[in-house]
């Protein structure tokens, strides 16, 4: 495969069997881990591997990709130098009413972090889209000087959860998936109906208040299929607006759900590679850092034959770091989970076939897939990153 390159018909072509990456852990494979690790292999370019767990119950997978989970929290360990709670640190999960702050399952993920060395992303200070924000703030009695309420919900809620962390958290998502993808607008919540726009410069504002030296990131699900431009354009026109404003924005995070809920065989799931590179460049272009915050592959509609689907997976894992790996702005590579049984992308739409789903990098018995070869191989091929782009890192 050409670095940076995929049609759909390389990808069926990759899924007959033409692949050039080793399908490391398939069936019949050593089961001895791989090494060196994904963190390794990134470190040694001056990046990070990391990824999703969990610390909490997981609703209707109980039994969880969390810590409490000894294989899985070990392939995480092995794996990875650098993880992000699934849920934990969200306002839904840390407020569970206006007057209390509940860090319980967020400080037992921190406690595993530091039992393993590894650091931590936050996410995230603000969903802003009302499904996704507490009920009691959509609900919130704001009274009569609504603003100033509004302000004040968003600034101690932002400096209570930063300076509880503190300075263990040198990155995190401030604001998550404001745009929305339909019209590129930004999405209308109780907030910005006292607000205005004004609700993102005052959460990144207070963010760099309480966290002077912490990466500041602004993270969406922009993603390279096509049916992602009015997302992107959106995205773009909120971080050229927050930049020439003086919003302290230092980092795009690329969620890299491939897919997301398209169909990746049909032409809405074309990859748009010229059109990615633009967007990646004007982003860059803007002084910004970028980082890959929540990979996986929506593998809905790819061939049911787990060997198949995973080439075809593998493929398009290789080309998405290829090209995206080639900015040496993306320091940050984290996958939404490392095993296919604990993925959130079980709980959306069956596969027509009803075949359980195989989106990450480890196969649901804890073995590494050829996604995590072409991992490993596209950040083998990615170039050093000299040096840090920001003082966070
Ligand atoms: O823990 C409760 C459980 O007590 C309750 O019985 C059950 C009833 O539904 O819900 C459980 O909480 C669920 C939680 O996941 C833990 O499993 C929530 O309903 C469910 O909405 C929540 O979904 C999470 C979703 O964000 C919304 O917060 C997914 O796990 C998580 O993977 C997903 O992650 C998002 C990123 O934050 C942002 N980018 C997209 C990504 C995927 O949607």
């Amino acid at each position: 495969m050409t670095g940076g390159t995929l049609s759909r018909r390389q990808a069926l072509a990759g899924a007959a069997g033409g692949l050039g990456i080793a399908l490391a852990g398939a069936a019949g494979a050593d089961p001895a881990p791989p090494s060196p690790s994904l963190q390794a292999l990134a470190r040694s370019k001056g990046m990070r591997f990391g990824s999703a767990i969990a610390a909490g119950p997981q609703g209707s997978r109980p039994e969880g990709g969390t810590i409490d989970n000894p294989a899985y929290a070990a392939v995480v360990a092995r794996e990875c130098g650098l993880l992000v709670p699934e849920n934990e640190m969200k306002m839904q999960a840390l407020r569970p009413d206006p007057a209390t702050f509940d860090f319980r399952r967020a400080d037992r993920l921190m406690a595993f972090a530091a039992d393993h060395a590894l650091d931590v992303r936050g996410h995230n200070l603000l969903w802003h889209n009302t499904r996704w924000l507490p009920a009691w703030v959509n609900d919130f009695d704001f009274g009569s000087r609504p603003a100033t309420a509004a302000e004040k919900l968003l600034t101690t809620h932002v400096d209570t959860v930063c300076r509880h962390f503190g300075t263990r958290i040198k990155s995190w998502d401030v604001v998550n998936e404001t745009i929305d993808p339909a019209t590129g607008a930004m999405r209308d919540t109780v907030l910005t109906r006292h607000l205005g726009d004004r609700v993102i410069d005052i959460v990144f504002h207070a963010a760099r208040q309480a966290l002077p030296d912490c990466q500041l990131v602004y993270n969406d699900y922009v993603e390279w299929e096509a049916g992602n431009e009015t997302h992107r354009a959106g995205v773009l026109k909120l971080l050229e607006r927050l930049r020439r404003d003086g919003v302290p924005v230092d980092a795009l995070g690329l969620q890299s759900h491939i897919g997301g809920d398209s169909d990746l065989t049909g032409p809405a799931g074309a990859p748009q590679e010229a059109a990615w590179r633009r967007f990646l460049e004007e982003a860059t272009g803007m002084g910004l850092d970028l980082l890959c915050t929540e990979f996986d592959i929506n593998d809905r509609a790819f061939p049911g034959d787990p060997a198949r689907r995973d080439a075809v997976s593998a493929d398009y894992t290789r080309a998405y770091f290829d090209l995206t790996l080639s900015f040496p702005q993306v320091q940050d590579v984290l996958a939404w989970g490392m095993v296919d049984r604990f993925s959130w992308l079980n709980g959306r739409a069956p596969r027509p076939d009803g075949l359980p789903r195989r989106p990450c990098p480890y196969d649901r018995d804890d073995q590494p897939k050829p996604m995590r070869a072409a991992i490993a191989a596209a950040i083998q091929a990615a170039p050093p990153r000299s040096a840090p782009h920001a003082p966070h890192i």
